[in-house]
């Protein structure tokens, strides 16, 4: 099975012109996972990192800041595989200036199987992009999750992503030029001063060829049915929840909390993030 044509090859094709976050330097790279643990947003990941039993699986790394920053911050083994050769050349590289163990391969995540599971399982904003979502994220839970290991999603959210959407979609219905939205994206997002690094950002948030959004209340039975059950999301901010149903009606809060932000002229991608664990 392979991510299908001609989705995946639309995809493939624009990473491979200007990969996700990619940066103008690989010291710049090595510079910004040196300078900061960005994994400790993710709060729910430094815990699992900490078991000297940990190994890490990344699906979709891109150009790898996530298992390079594992491999430099917490020296556990880690791969990382997309199906881009021009992010996982920038990866590799990354790992080299870094002098760290990382590994990284260049697959299809419908096509490649581990040797083994993995006790940790990562992929942030991948799945949203093959054309069959669902049928990626029970992939992964089934082939490549060990039992009593752990996965961790980010997806795109419905309704959370539909502001910023609208937005740029208002914007090129007025016949904003793409330099006009990409300022535009550049105010949104202020952190982002580097042009490489802002080009790679607009691309993969304005422009990109496919995309689908999706809801932690489609997500449960899914992997549910895999096997695995939540442990915990972004959606309550990784907080300790009373049932599904409440993290349900809180994520129906996303469209509102978006659009606000919007008006705040602050950048909110309209993405959640769930921590899954499978039966020992
Ligand atoms: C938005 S980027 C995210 C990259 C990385 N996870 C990060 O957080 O920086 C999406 C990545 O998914 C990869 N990807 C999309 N479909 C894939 C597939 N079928 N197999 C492997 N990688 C894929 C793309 O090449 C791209 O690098």
């Amino acid at each position: 099975m392979q991510d299908q044509p001609p989705i995946g090859q639309a995809v493939l094709e624009f990473y491979k012109v200007l990969p996700f976050n990619y940066r103008h330097s690989v010291a710049e790279h090595a510079q910004q996972i040196r300078a900061r643990d960005a994994i400790a947003a993710y709060s729910v990941l430094p815990p699992l990192l900490r078991d000297p039993a940990a190994r890490v699986l990344e699906i979709g790394c891109g150009t790898g800041w996530l298992t390079n920053a594992i491999a430099y911050h917490y020296r556990r083994p880690a791969l990382g595989i997309d199906f881009n050769p021009v992010a996982v050349e920038r990866a590799r590289a990354v790992s080299r200036a870094l002098e760290v163990e990382s590994q990284f391969l260049v697959a299809d995540l419908f096509q490649w199987a581990p040797d083994a599971p993995y006790p940790l399982v990562v992929s942030l904003g991948v799945l949203h992009h093959t054309a069959d979502c669902v049928g990626a994220v029970r992939r992964l839970c089934v082939d490549f999750v060990a039992p009593g290991g752990h996965l961790l999603v980010g997806l795109y959210h419905q309704p959370g992503r539909r502001p910023f959407l609208d937005h740029f979609q208002a914007m090129e219905a007025a016949g904003a030029s793409e330099d006009e939205m990409r300022d535009r994206f550049g105010e949104l997002d202020s952190r982002i001063a580097e042009e490489t690094h802002l080009a790679s950002w607009f691309r993969d948030q304005v422009l990109h060829p496919h995309e689908t959004q999706h809801t932690l209340r489609e997500m449960v039975p899914v992997i549910e049915d895999c096997g695995m059950t939540l442990v915990s999301t972004s959606i309550n901010r990784f907080q300790p929840f009373q049932s599904l149903e409440a993290l349900y009606r809180e994520e129906q809060g996303y469209a509102e909390i978006a659009a606000e932000r919007l008006a705040a002229g602050q950048y909110f991608p309209g993405f959640f993030v769930f921590l899954a664990a499978k039966r020992a």
